[in-house]
């Protein structure tokens, strides 16, 4: 009997662990979004740490994203649908990968490097 009690108390504490678990990623999905991370783990392969494009994003045609006659003239719905869409052969779409929200987050990322 004390046994089963305690195995009770046990699956409860895990059910609990698990719930309180499950609802802190939910959390963090929807607050804050790391979007420098973002760009850290999706973008600067080719991008680079600061926007400055690497080899392989130079050999496949990036531009550097600190180039002011390029902020001046790209909106931001244009770099959205540039990391919605990409280009063929030169960078792969993003629609799929990441949610709208953090997107958007990654316009800022994109917007701070011409800031300089
Ligand atoms: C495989 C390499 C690669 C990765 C990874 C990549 N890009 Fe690109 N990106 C490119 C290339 C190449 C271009 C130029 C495409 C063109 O000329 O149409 C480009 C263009 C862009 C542009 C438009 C710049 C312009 O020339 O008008 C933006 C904005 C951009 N990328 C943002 C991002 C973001 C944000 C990420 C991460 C979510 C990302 N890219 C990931 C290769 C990459």
């Amino acid at each position: 009997m004390r046994k089963r009690g305690i195995f009770m108390t046990t699956s409860f504490a895990v059910v609990l662990g698990a719930i309180v678990c499950f609802s802190g990623i939910q959390v963090s999905k929807a607050g804050d979004i790391d979007a420098k991370k973002l760009y850290m783990t999706h973008c600067k392969t080719c991008h680079g740490v600061d926007g400055k494009p690497t080899d392989l994003g130079v050999g496949l045609g990036a531009r550097e994203f600190a180039d002011a006659e390029w902020q001046a003239k790209t909106t931001d719905e244009q770099i959205i649908k540039q990391i919605n869409d990409g280009t063929p052969e030169k960078m792969m779409p993003f629609k799929e990968k990441l949610t709208q929200d953090e997107i958007k987050a990654l316009v800022s990322v994109v917007r701070s490097f011409g800031k300089k």
